[in-house]
């Protein structure tokens, strides 16, 4: 590492809360699926930016959105209108098929935040008792860092230390279907609120009907249903919304992430039940709806479920899955490798278990960059316009990084 570098990192270690740890390495730029550090030397960028660059780096169209309005209005705040919002919503309506209204906003934890105080409204405004309306979430899953999202976020290891955690919430296991039938036994289920393909949990897909079962349940027991989409939507899974492949309708869904293709921005999007219930004053944010923001997700959105876009995820899904299946046949790693579309995860097999974040820090040495879904999962998660070139470079450096990674480990052998 260069001595410039190990100063900027130092900066970290003496002023960031330390509530992260990224990989030792500076990034300067991008373009397309490609990185460069300080240093010149280039990755392969199959983690987006944890499923955000979904059109990777400097894309010109959305250079030119950002740049545009740069020129013109940074921010008003909403107690004025400007353009690129209005737009924005409406274009999420339309292309959401269920959707009425919608609430912008800034991350994917305010999104959810909000989503989860639509529901509370919405239960209030039948009449029902605080006791009687809870939130039926999923272990594994992940919402978000805010008190309410991470309460929604039903693994310990995100809650400990910070309770009294917000009261409300109900956890059942993931593609349960029995569970899911017991947990509205209670009587007091206001909403089911899940991810299509849960992300951090460790890249796992609802089962074939999981989700039209859940849908079946809150319509039989008067309950929403709310899909958070922020890491497995926008295009991620081959559809732009991952709940078109499940052939559901839900009441809400949220987004963010990829939506703003690396700017921040959020949305709740809010079907019929739902969008007349909260009024003039009942939530808000001073940022949501920034112009600059919206201005980069009208492109972001369009691009993003567009044919071409759509059809690459498809092709590059099928080369990232063949590549794994024979890093696999030759080292063998992985005990299974899931996920939809361009949000995939290779489960590593048991000797290996618990080493992903190790296997990262090699890839990054080897010239690709990815993520991890927990220390048992590689996660790849590459911008849906990743070209042909760009994953079999990908693959190769992936391959070498890992069989790197064994020769070393064999070496460690008593
Ligand atoms: C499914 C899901 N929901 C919510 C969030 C929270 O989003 P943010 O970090 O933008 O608050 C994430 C972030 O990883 C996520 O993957």
């Amino acid at each position: 590492m260069s001595t410039q570098d190990a100063s900027l990192i130092d900066l970290a270690r003496r002023y960031w809360l330390p509530v992260y740890r990224p990989r030792e390495l500076v990034l300067d730029h991008g373009r397309g699926a490609r990185l460069w550090d300080t240093q010149g030397r280039d990755y392969v960028d199959f983690g987006a930016g944890i499923a955000v660059n979904g059109l990777g780096h400097q894309d010109p169209d959305l250079l030119a959105a950002l740049t545009a309005q740069a020129h013109k209005l940074w921010h008003s705040s909403n107690v004025f209108y400007t353009e690129p919002p209005l737009k924005l919503a409406q274009e999420l309506v339309e292309a959401s098929g269920f959707a009425e209204r919608v609430f912008l906003c800034n991350s994917g934890a305010e999104a959810n935040e909000a989503a989860i105080k639509l529901v509370r409204r919405w239960a209030a405004a039948q009449g029902r008792a605080p006791d009687r309306r809870t939130i039926v979430t999923f272990h594994g899953s992940f919402h978000g860092r805010t008190l309410a999202t991470v309460t929604a976020t039903a693994q310990p290891k995100y809650q400990e230390g910070y309770e009294p955690l917000p009261g409300g919430f109900r956890y059942i296991d993931f593609n349960d279907v029995a569970a899911l039938e017991a947990a509205f036994a209670h009587g007091d289920v206001a909403a089911v609120m899940v991810e299509p393909v849960q992300g951090e949990g460790g890249v796992r897909p609802a089962a074939a009907g999981f989700l039209a079962h859940a849908r079946e349940l809150c319509d039989r027991h008067g309950a929403l249903l709310v899909l958070d989409e922020i890491q497995c939507g926008m295009g991620r899974t081959g559809t732009l919304f991952a709940h078109a492949q499940d052939g559901v309708t839900p009441d809400i869904v949220t987004l963010a992430k990829a939506l703003g293709a690396g700017f921040p921005i959020g949305a709740m999007l809010a079907g019929a039940k739902v969008a007349e219930v909260m009024q003039v004053g009942a939530h808000g944010s001073t940022f949501g709806g920034n112009p600059l923001a919206a201005a980069v997700a009208r492109v972001a959105l369009a691009k993003l479920g567009s044919a071409a876009v759509l059809m690459n995820v498809e092709r590059q899904a099928n080369e990232l899955r063949a590549g794994l299946a024979a890093i696999d046949r030759e080292l063998g790693l992985f005990d299974e490798v899931r996920g939809r579309g361009l949000m995939l995860g290779a489960a590593l097999a048991e000797p290996h278990r618990g080493k992903a974040g190790a296997m990262l820090d090699v890839a990054a040495a080897h010239g690709v960059l990815l993520l991890q879904a927990g220390p048992d999962v590689l996660r790849l998660l590459p911008p849906l316009t990743i070209t042909d070139e760009e994953v079999a470079e990908g693959l190769g450096r992936l391959r070498a990084a890992l069989a790197a990674f064994l020769d070393d480990s064999a070496g460690d052998m008593p």
